[in-house]
């Protein structure tokens, strides 16, 4: 597994810069003063405005994936990809440039290189779903800055549950799979990637995924039968983020369990049990 980038001791305060609605989904940006730069797959502890107060919902802070990075003199800009689907993401969604946000990170594991995924790797093949689309975006970034060829495959339920494909630019190679058949294969995502490993491929690509917990089980199934080697950046409630509370803990494959804020929350497909982890994932993830 790649080494992970330590985040800062405590929390801290960010500018909102830039908000958009993209789809149903809404992309923002805060400038981080202080923080290191993250790497893909890594993820942020996220709260704002009235959070944790006497208002009610919600008290503890939301993990993000963090969709972009980029430096600047200032500091580095984070992007982040939200669904609102509850109190802390309406929040989130609501943001407006000048208002400030509460971030803790980089979190977590990152994702690996292809060789260390699969040592006769050529290439990449990224699968997303949903809005678990945000750690690709910036998985396919650093892989692009590097030459390395690649494929991503992104799906989506319908036009409503769908947005952030300018976080892909003009991205060429981009496969695009809606459930409701409105745009791109009329079907699960899952298929193009059962597509994708058709011949040689599956032991020459290493494949990179995240989303919904259906279709990340279904990415380990169709790359355990294939022989393909994956990686999953994957989801499950969490309450603090760095390990303390063991809310996040999903069982291995070998027996046992991982906490996916610090052990994760990118796992060797092989690594788990199963991707279907109780609590975790929203219908869209
Ligand atoms: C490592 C990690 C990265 C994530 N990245 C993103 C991201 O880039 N963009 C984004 O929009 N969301 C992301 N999520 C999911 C996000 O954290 C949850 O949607 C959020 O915590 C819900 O908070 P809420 O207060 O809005 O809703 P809540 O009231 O807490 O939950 C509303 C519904 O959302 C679902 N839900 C709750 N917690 C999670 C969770 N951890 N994962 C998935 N579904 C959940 C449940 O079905 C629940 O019924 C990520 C989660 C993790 C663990
Ligand atoms: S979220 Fe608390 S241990 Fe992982």
């Amino acid at each position: 597994m790649s080494a992970r980038v330590l985040a800062p001791f405590g929390a801290r305060s960010t500018d909102v810069v830039t908000r958009r609605a993209t789809g149903g989904y809404v992309i923002f940006t805060a400038l981080d003063h202080s923080g290191p730069d993250p790497a893909p797959g890594q993820f942020y502890m996220l709260s704002a405005g009235s959070w944790g107060s006497d208002s009610g919902r919600p008290f503890l802070p939301r993990a993000f994936s963090v969709a972009a990075a980029e430096r600047a003199a200032d500091g580095v800009r984070l992007e982040f990809l939200v669904e609102a689907v509850g109190p802390g993401t309406a929040l989130l969604a609501a943001l407006e440039p000048g208002q400030q946000l509460t971030i803790t990170g980089p979190l977590g594991r990152p994702f690996s290189e292809p060789s260390e995924v699969s040592p006769g790797a050529h290439g990449a093949i990224l699968v997303g779903g949903g809005i678990g689309i945000a750690p690709v975006a910036i998985l396919r970034r650093h892989l692009s800055s590097q030459g390395i060829p690649m494929r991503t495959l992104l799906g989506f339920r319908d036009e409503a549950h769908s947005g952030g494909l300018e976080l892909f630019g003009a991205c060429q190679e981009v496969g695009l799979a809606f459930e409701d058949g409105h745009r791109g294969h009329q079907g699960y995502v899952t298929d193009l990637l059962q597509v994708a490993l058709k011949g040689d491929e599956s032991t020459h690509a290493a494949v990179y995924a995240c989303g919904p917990p259906a279709m990340l089980e279904a990415v380990r199934q169709i790359c355990s039968d294939r022989d393909a080697r994956a990686e999953l950046a994957m989801e499950s409630p969490m309450a603090c983020g760095y390990g303390a509370c063991f809310g996040c803990a999903v069982p291995l494959a070998a027996g046992g369990y991982m906490r996916l804020c610090v052990d994760g929350p990118v796992v060797r497909a092989d690594e788990i049990e199963t991707a279907l982890v109780a609590g975790s994932g929203h219908r869209d993830q």
